[in-house]
């Protein structure tokens, strides 16, 4: 029997704007529409790794009164996550505000609301830890969260993931002792290491550097120039290129599709080279529609996918 997937973190109503481009200070520009769908990088890649067909806990907190908490809770169980360890806080929910550019780029406001009010581990969420396949953290929920579940998770023998999108600044040096994989992008990576990470030698240096703070394994997102792994200390790194997409609409939640069904891949057993190279078809497919939680492709699509580039 499979062991969940249990993932901690947020959840945002996102605020669609797509622009031409971004305005300069004092300009006002139109967007052409608005929309709420849902997000978060955490409920995305809950829904990502539940619609990839892998049992999956979403451990967040949903802001009581709200109208939006019933658009993401409905979002997330019609992906088939697990939200019985979820809690509903005082406040309104996290919200993204989202400027979607031309060619799918898009910058993000985030506020905090409920992922980032007082968090308080149940009991039942412990014993959820405890038994769990492997733990998915990301960073828009407090630190202090995911360190103290990072070492419940270490002590039970349980993998740990962290991608590390979300706040900027430094992990805790003890949590990065707790990390079977941490999932940076090329910006994540030059920010938490200091190092230039312009070039591919560059980016494994950097991502060496994470290894000797205490990371098992780092897996750098390098967004259309594919991913690289470093797999664990003296092994060789592996490059997967990107799974081209014929129109990138919208790149929004690609890189939580890409953390959560490589963990998916891993949990089930996979080698790191088919590992990756079904993360890369997964974003391959987001990429090329609107919205985060929206565009995350089920099983079957990924593997119709990965089955047409064979032959
Ligand atoms: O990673 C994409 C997500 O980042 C969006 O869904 C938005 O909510 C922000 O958290």
């Amino acid at each position: 029997e499979q062991k969940p997937l249990v993932v901690i973190g947020s959840v945002n109503a996102d605020l669609v704007l797509p622009i031409e481009r971004l305005p300069k200070p004092g300009e006002t520009l139109a967007a052409t529409s608005i929309e709420t769908v849902p997000g978060g990088k955490g409920a995305n890649q809950a829904a990502a790794a539940a619609r990839a067909g892998y049992p999956t806990f979403f451990v967040g907190q949903f802001g009581k009164d709200d109208p939006n908490a019933s658009l993401l809770r409905g979002a997330l169980l019609g992906c088939g996550v697990d939200l019985s360890h979820s809690q509903d806080v005082a406040g309104p929910c996290g919200t993204a505000l989202i400027l979607l550019q031309p060619g799918g780029e898009n910058s993000i406001i985030i506020v905090g609301g409920a992922n980032t009010t007082t968090w308080n581990l149940s009991d039942g969420v412990r014993q959820l830890l405890a038994g769990a396949g492997a733990v998915l953290l990301q960073r828009e929920i407090p630190e202090s969260v995911n360190l103290e579940v990072a070492r419940l998770a270490k002590a039970a023998g349980v993998p740990v993931f962290l991608d590390a999108g979300g706040v900027e600044g430094p992990i805790a040096p003890e949590l990065l002792t707790c990390l079977a994989v941490l999932s940076p992008n090329e910006t994540e990576l030059a920010r938490l290491t200091g190092l230039p990470t312009g070039s591919e030698e560059q980016v494994r240096v950097a991502a060496e550097q994470l290894m000797a703070a205490g990371v098992e394994a780092v897996l750098v997102k390098l967004g259309s120039d594919g991913s690289l792994l470093l797999p664990g200390p003296g092994q060789a790194a592996i490059r997967q290129q990107a799974i081209k997409a014929p129109e990138v609409v919208d790149t929004t939640g690609a890189g939580d599709c890409f953390t959560a069904t490589y963990a998916v891949a891993v949990l089930e057993g996979g080698a790191a080279p088919q590992a990756l190279q079904f993360a890369s078809a997964a974003a391959s497919i987001c990429v090329r529609r609107k919205g985060a939680m929206p565009s995350l492709p089920s099983r079957e699509e990924v593997e119709a996918l990965l089955t047409s580039l064979q032959s």
